[in-house]
């Protein structure tokens, strides 16, 4: 008798995670059949907030942390040209005031992002003096090759990656959550990394701090689910920028306006996607999904050796 229950109890769970499994095959096969472009979209039902109305192309006053150069500033400029009210910040504060003076209505502020006070200074700053802030771009980033061997100053290159690109951004969000929370429609865009998805080896520290921004993002997004904010993933592909030194020559990188230009596109849709992602950007992010994670990790690394 007792046998016999056992043997219905194996066989009920048999069924419920065959069926566990099917529903899962089913979502898998969808995902996958749906392509590229259509899962590099995708919406999570778990984030969707599809009551939310659009964020006007204009109108809004914009934080961008990095914006004394590269991607920020050329973002910037562009969200500027949209009739935004821009404020950028970085170290930088020389650099900062002679774009901001080129521009009325763009403002320059200085921040570290390594520093909590500074980062608090700047959240006090900005609600002070630009009450209507409701977009914030944490993009200020570094990029240095670290050799695993080198002991201390290998250490000291991961910390300071870690405080910049993963610490900086989270410290900025937490200064200015509850400001962002009180507007009608908010913003928040992380800049994560191609190489959060599949890392280039030379860069250890930063690859992770990377996937950290990614993986943040993604919880970011569902605790604010419920609120005004948006919360979306700017993941760029190699760029002509000088976040290394001499990379804004490299001809196979993807030319920088050309990249704002999509990313300008990918807002403008609504509903406006999780995870910006760029074409050239595709073939990093969806490697895991489409199962060549190690053929792209070869071919990323090959050149370094
Ligand atoms: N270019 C690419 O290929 C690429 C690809 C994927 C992701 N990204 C990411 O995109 C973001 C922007 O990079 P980029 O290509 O535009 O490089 P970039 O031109 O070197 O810009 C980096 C910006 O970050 C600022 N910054 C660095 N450390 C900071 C700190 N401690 N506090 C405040 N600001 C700081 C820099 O300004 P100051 O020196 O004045 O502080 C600069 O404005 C970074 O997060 C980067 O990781 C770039």
């Amino acid at each position: 008798m007792e046998d016999n229950h056992e043997q219905k109890d194996i066989l009920n769970t048999s069924r419920r995670n065959m069926l566990v499994g099917s529903v899962a095959a089913t979502i898998a096969a969808g995902y996958l059949a749906s392509g590229s472009t259509a899962s590099a979209q995708a919406q999570p039902a778990a984030s969707a907030a599809p009551t939310r109305p659009a964020l006007p192309a204009s109108g809004n006053t914009i934080l961008i942390t990095g914006g004394s150069s590269g991607i920020g500033r050329a973002l910037a400029e562009q969200l500027h040209a949209r009739d935004n009210t821009v404020i950028i910040a970085a170290r930088r504060t020389a650099v900062l005031q002679d774009i901001a003076s080129r521009f009325p209505n763009m403002h320059a502020m200085t921040v570290d992002v390594r520093d909590p006070y500074s980062v608090k200074r700047l959240a006090r700053e900005i609600v002070e003096k630009h009450p209507t802030l409701n977009v914030v771009f944490n993009n200020a980033g570094i990029m240095r090759p670290e050799n695993v061997f080198d002991g201390d100053s290998a250490l000291a290159e991961s910390s300071d990656h870690i405080e910049t690109n993963l610490n900086g951004p989270i410290r900025l969000t937490a200064a200015l959550l509850p400001h962002l929370a009180k507007q009608p429609r908010a913003r928040i865009v992380n800049t994560s990394s191609g190489l959060a998805f599949v890392p280039r080896a030379t860069f250890p520290t930063y690859c992770a701090t990377k996937a950290g921004v990614h993986s943040y993002t993604v919880s970011l997004r569902h605790q604010l689910r419920r609120t005004s904010i948006d919360v979306l993933e700017l993941a760029p592909p190699a760029l002509r920028t000088e976040l290394t030194p001499g990379q804004s020559r490299i001809e196979a990188f993807m030319p920088l306006d050309a990249f704002i230009n999509e990313v300008l596109g990918l807002l403008d849709r609504n509903p406006v996607p999780d995870e910006l992602i760029v074409e050239r950007a595709k073939i990093q992010r969806l490697a895991e999904a489409e199962g060549r994670f190690f053929q792209t990790f070869e071919a990323i690394n090959r050149a370094d050796g």
